[in-house]
Parts: C-alpha cells; structure tokens; sequence
C-alpha cells in the first residue's frame, strides 16, 4: 500500500484490515517520511525503506495507490512497469493524456487496472439502478447529483489541493467525479458538456463551487453541483416520466415519489466500499476477471471533468469524443 496520508491512512487501512483474509499486506510505504513514522506503530507490517525497494519486492503482486492526484500517472506508470497490479484511487488521472499512459502501461505490461469510484457500490445507488431498470420510474429525463463538503476551508497553502496544477477543477475533481462515474453507472456516458466554476470564499488557487451541465448519449440531460465550503451532503436524484428518486449517498436511502407524489421510503443496508473494492481486486488478481471500473470506465469520468474544465475556461460547450 502506497500512500498513508488522509485517505490512505484512515478509510483505506481500516479496508486493508478487513479483508485481511484475502489480501495479505506485504508492506507499506510513503514519500513523507513523518508520515510514516507516524503510521509506523499502528501497521501490522513494517514499513519499505524506499520506494525502489517496493518496485523490487517480487512478493509484491498488487499495489493500492493512496497518493494525490497529480501523481497517479508517474506512480502507476513506474507501478505497471515492473509487473505490479494496480488499485488507484480516484480519479484515475487529472487529463485525458495521463489516463491514456496509465492504461497504456497496464496493457503493455498485462496488469489489471482498477479505479476507486466506489460510489455506484453504495447499496441504495445499486437499488437505485435495479429500480429504474425495473421501470418504477418510467423513462428516465433527467439527473442531479450534488457532492459537497467543508474541506476546503482546512486547505493550507503548500497541499496539492490547493493548486489548480495539481487538483484541476477543484471540487468537481475531488468530489464531483464520484457522481459523474456514478450517472455514467446509471445512464450511460455524457457526450456534451458546459460548465461554470467559481470562487467565493477560500484564499486558494482552485475554484470552490463548480456547477456542470450534461447530455448524455441516451438523451437524457444531467447537472452536477459541487461546494468545498458547504456542510457535506451526497445526493443523486433519478427523474423519470412516471416518478423520481432523490438517493441519500451517505445515509444509503432512497426516497421515491411515484406519478402521483405519493412517497415510498427506502432504507439499503451500508457497506464498507472500499473494503469491497478492495475484494475485487483480490478476487481480480487471483481469477483474471476485469474489475468493475477500470481503465475505460476511470478515463469516461475524466472526460467528462476535463471537458467542463475546458467549457468553464472558455465559456462554451464541450463535446466528448470517442
Ligand atoms: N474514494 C474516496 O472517496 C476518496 C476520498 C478521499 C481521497 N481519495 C483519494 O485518495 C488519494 C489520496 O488523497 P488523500 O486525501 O489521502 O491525500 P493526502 O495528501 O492526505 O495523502 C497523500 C499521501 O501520499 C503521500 N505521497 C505523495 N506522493 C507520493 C509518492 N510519489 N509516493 C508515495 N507517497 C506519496 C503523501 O506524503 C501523503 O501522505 C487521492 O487520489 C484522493 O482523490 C478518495
């Protein structure tokens, strides 16, 4: 595992314990050697002196990548290179470009490429799909999906979130990206998009409030809200000509209003997401089999996310390609 900073060294360790019966962790590393000491007590294993003698463990058959976003490329490049599987959180890149070496560099080297888009795992999002394919909502017209939360006002000059280099698009890329994979789950991909970021509060270099409009491929249209300042709430609402879901992402609910308004409470189980994927990945690694969201399914999110990077520059509609 590579990478024990905020994400890394909560939610994707606890994950990396509970699947212990199906991934044995090997070792451990990061390039903040303060994070490591920090970690150091806390981690069954002990961690790798460098980064070189990761890439040189051959007991290493898989590796989790934990890192900022701007690094994902040169790491999983490196990663592929020397014959590892790779598990990268999202997104998979920050362009198009660098998506395109990393899914180069899988293929290349016959290594499975697996993205953490672990939204569509949430059990009422999974409902959500069976529902709408089921046709309890009759033919579907629309989406909204809105991520937001605080962090943004933690943002420290100095991190990589700060900098639109490093986090192009702000919290479109950071929290966004979730529910552009997830309408992708649901409806298929998004074709043309326009968008406006702004900034109104936060001293840093990226924007804090993107808003995104799609046409998707099937016709139907679709809008992304996301804050870094607001308090944190995950939504994504399903419209179809016969009712319409409004799924609560971080409770695993879902409210369904039928033709006449009259409403059906849903509550879905919770689940460990990434301890999910991270079974997935195992499972993989060991069958051959090709995870859920890998290359194409990572490189159709940022698509979609340098397309309305590009439409909020320019002021005018993009169109995805291919
Ligand atoms: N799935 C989700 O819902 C979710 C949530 C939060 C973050 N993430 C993703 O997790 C990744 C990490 O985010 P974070 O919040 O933990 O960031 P972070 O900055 O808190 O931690 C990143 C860690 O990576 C280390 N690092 C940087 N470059 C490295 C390199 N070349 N080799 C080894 N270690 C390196 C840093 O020292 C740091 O400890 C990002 O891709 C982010 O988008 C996913």
């Amino acid at each position: 595992m590579v990478g024990l900073g905020g994400w890394g060294g909560e939610k994707s360790i606890e994950a990396v314990r509970a699947t212990a019966d199906v991934l044995d962790l090997v070792t451990w590393f990061d390039a903040s050697p303060e994070v490591i000491e920090q970690r150091r007590d806390e981690m069954p294993v002990p961690p790798a002196g460098s980064w070189e003698e990761v890439l040189d463990d051959e007991a290493i058959e898989g590796v989790i990548l934990v890192v900022p976003n701007h690094v994902h490329g040169p790491v999983a490049v490196e990663v592929a290179g020397r014959g590892k599987h790779i598990f990268v959180e999202k997104p998979l890149a920050n362009t198009l470009a660098e998506c395109d070496r990393i899914i180069q560099a899988c293929e290349d080297a016959g290594v499975l490429l697996q993205v953490g888009h672990c939204l569509r795992r949430i059990p009422a999002v999974r409902k959500a799909r069976q529902l709408m394919d089921e046709g309890r909502i009759g033919e579907i017209v629309m989406l909204e999906g809105h991520q937001s939360h605080r962090g943004g006002w933690t943002l420290k000059e100095g991190q990589w979130r700060w900098y639109n280099e490093k986090c192009p698009g702000g919290p479109l890329n950071l929290l966004g990206i979730h529910q552009i994979e997830t309408m992708h789950y649901l409806v298929g991909p998004a074709v043309e998009i326009n968008a406006m970021f702004a900034k109104k509060c936060l001293p840093c270099e990226i924007d804090e409030i993107t808003q995104v409009i799609m046409r998707f491929k099937a016709g139907m249209l679709g809008y992304i809200g996301d804050t870094y300042v607001s308090p944190a709430k995950t939504e994504t609402c399903i419209y179809g000509t016969d009712g319409y879901m409004e799924v609560d992402c971080l409770k695993s609910h879902i409210k369904l209003y039928d033709i006449d308004g009259k409403l059906t409470d849903i509550p879905c189980e919770k689940l460990d997401l990434i301890a999910d994927e991270y079974r997935e990945f195992a499972e993989c690694i060991v069958t051959g089999k090709r995870p859920e969201t890998g290359g194409p399914e990572g490189r159709a999110a940022v698509a979609v996310m340098e397309a309305a990077i590009e439409s909020a520059r320019t002021g005018k509609v993009s169109r995805i390609h291919g």
